[in-house]
């Protein structure tokens, strides 16, 4: 396997078949190894990038949630040379965007607006932007994305379908613990009782998915759960990520909540 840190490597790297990009941002899990998996049995060759990405944090990088970021660079190597990955792109900050904060970026436009990014402005235009720039630099047959971030995901498919990109997106279902948490890098900072009062999200919106409780229920659940701060529950269309009037078969239930200092997304088709 090789580690590849500087883009000029990344960009020379051109095996013969076709090319996986499992964009991340380290900290791997069981979530992360799925996205592998999946890119290893499509493609002839699985390239994954690791790069914390300053752009897509508050005040673009200059906050605790970035500093605090999960980091372990051996950890993720040692993790991915067992799954057989061919190349391992991590780049530094200086490497990826060697001008500083880019003057031009990829705008995520109103679907980068709802949700997610109604708490976190700009977020989604810093996931664009670096996307793109990873497709431009690997030049992926595709490229690999989990269906937990849910609203990333719909975006990035716009962006490809917007901007008529030559790479195709493959959305890979949620992997989850024993417990039924949504597996995170974020997950790392949970204590094992801010564990216990997270299982309230994934638990909540099975109900809701399965028509036991309706939309404001289901929000009531989350709002008055000891020990969490709802941020979101909304039921939306998941190609456009407008809300629905009359919730059904097909539609996403999409949430958010803090617990314990910590953010936690999940969502359940209906
Ligand atoms: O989902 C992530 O880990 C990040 O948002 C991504 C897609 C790697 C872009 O930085």
């Amino acid at each position: 396997m090789q580690l590849l840190r500087a883009v000029a490597e990344a960009h020379a790297f051109r095996p013969v078949g076709s090319v996986g990009l499992v964009p991340t941002m380290g900290a791997l899990h069981s979530g992360h190894g799925e996205l592998v998996r999946l890119a290893a049995a499509e493609n002839d060759h699985v390239v994954v990038s690791i790069f914390v990405n300053p752009l897509q944090f508050t005040d673009l990088g200059d906050c605790e949630d970035y500093r605090r970021y999960p980091r372990d660079l051996d950890r993720d190597v040692a993790f991915l040379e067992i799954l057989g990955v061919d190349a391992v792109v991590a780049p530094s900050v200086e490497e990826m965007y060697p001008g500083g904060v880019p003057e031009v970026w990829v705008r995520s436009g109103t679907m980068g607006e709802r949700l997610e990014g109604a708490s976190r402005p700009g977020h989604f235009d810093g996931v664009t932007t670096v996307v793109a720039k990873l497709f431009a630099l690997l030049a992926p047959d595709r490229a690999y994305f989990g269906e937990k971030d849910a609203q990333q995901l719909a975006i990035i498919e716009r962006m490809v379908a917007d901007l008529t990109l030559p790479v195709t997106v493959r959305p890979v279902p949620i992997i989850r613990g024993a417990d039924g948490l949504a597996e995170s890098s974020r997950n790392q900072h949970l204590t094992a009782r801010a564990r216990e009062q997270a299982l309230v999200l994934p638990r909540t919106l099975a109900t809701l998915a399965a028509g036991e409780v309706t939309v404001d229920e289901a929000r009531a659940r989350l709002a008055g759960a000891e020990g969490v701060e709802l941020d979101h529950l909304e039921v939306v269309d998941p190609g456009t990520l407008l809300p629905v009037d009359h919730p059904g078969p097909g539609d996403l239930a999409v949430a958010a909540i803090h617990v314990g200092g910590t953010r936690l997304i999940d969502n359940r088709r209906l």
